[in-house]
């Protein structure tokens, strides 16, 4: 099975951004391949990884799931070949967008096949990273499943941190307790962090970095940023620690 890691946090404190980089840092490293998922219905880790994306899992129709299946085919080969048809590949990985039902539609069935989609297709990756939109709709709704590791990402600001504490005391809520989680400080700009009750340990401390604000301006997938990156470089620690706990 892959290594699970699911990106949390407030919004705009870098999920994203974390997520494309780790999953490069991961492929550089020769764990590959990698699986990136984008859980935010509002799909944008393909830009930031700089891949072209076809199609959404939200787009499944629910028939998909009962009438179509070919006479001899199980439900779950079925289901598995639908959805790697819905990857993109990019270079040492290969990305799955959650995406929005079509209309007006209730988000219950995108999250539910996003769900059965990374049971049945963990299996073929070494790591499976999941960028979350922001909140804690993905736990609520245990889009995520139990990963292997929880990273909350936060901005040095005591909003970002409690935001923080409450996703903690949420996934220890809903039984999440045995999940190991932990914070990456990002956009740091020196000085000390606050912290608290139900505040997890602190992974990684990522730098403000102007190599990814301009990457930002320009349009260009921050996942491909060049070298020297403080940002990057910090992922790059971030992701041998991961590969250490995976062992
Ligand atoms: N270390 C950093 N240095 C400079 N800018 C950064 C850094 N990390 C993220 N940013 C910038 O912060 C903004 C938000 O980043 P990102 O989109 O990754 O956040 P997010 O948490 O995924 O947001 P959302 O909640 O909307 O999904 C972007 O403009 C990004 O370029
Ligand atoms: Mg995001």
């Amino acid at each position: 099975m892959s290594f699970s890691i699911a990106v949390s946090g407030k919004g705009g404190t870098g999920k994203t951004t974390v997520s494309a980089l780790l999953v490069r840092a991961l492929v550089q490293a020769g764990e590959r391949p990698v699986l990136a998922v984008d859980a935010d219905p509002n799909a944008n880790l393909h830009e930031a990884l700089g891949v072209t994306l076809e199609g959404t899992l939200g787009c499944m129709r629910e028939e998909a799931f009962r009438e179509s299946i070919p006479p001899g085919m199980g439900r779950n080969d079925y289901l598995a070949l639908r959805f790697r048809k819905s990857l993109v590949e990019g270079e040492g990985f290969d990305l799955i967008a959650m995406g929005r039902p079509e209309g007006s539609g209730c988000y219950c069935f995108a999250h539910d096949v996003l769900k059965t989609s990374l049971h049945l297709l963990g299996k073929d990756y070494r790591f499976m990273i999941i960028d979350n939109e922001a909140g804690m709709e993905h736990i609520a709704r245990e889009t995520i499943g139990v990963p292997d590791l929880l990273l909350i990402v936060s901005t040095p600001d005591s909003r970002g941190i409690r935001t923080a504490a409450r996703i903690n005391e949420l996934a220890r809520s809903l039984g999440l307790s045995q999940v190991p989680m932990r914070m990456v400080i990002n956009r740091w700009k020196g000085g000390r962090v606050i912290s608290g009750p139900s505040v997890p340990e602190t992974i990684a401390t990522i730098p403000e970095d102007p190599v990814v604000l301009q990457a930002d301006l320009e349009g260009r997938p921050v996942g491909l940023i060049p070298r020297p990156s403080a940002a990057a470089e910090a992922v790059d620690r971030l992701a041998r620690e991961i590969i250490a706990m995976a062992r």
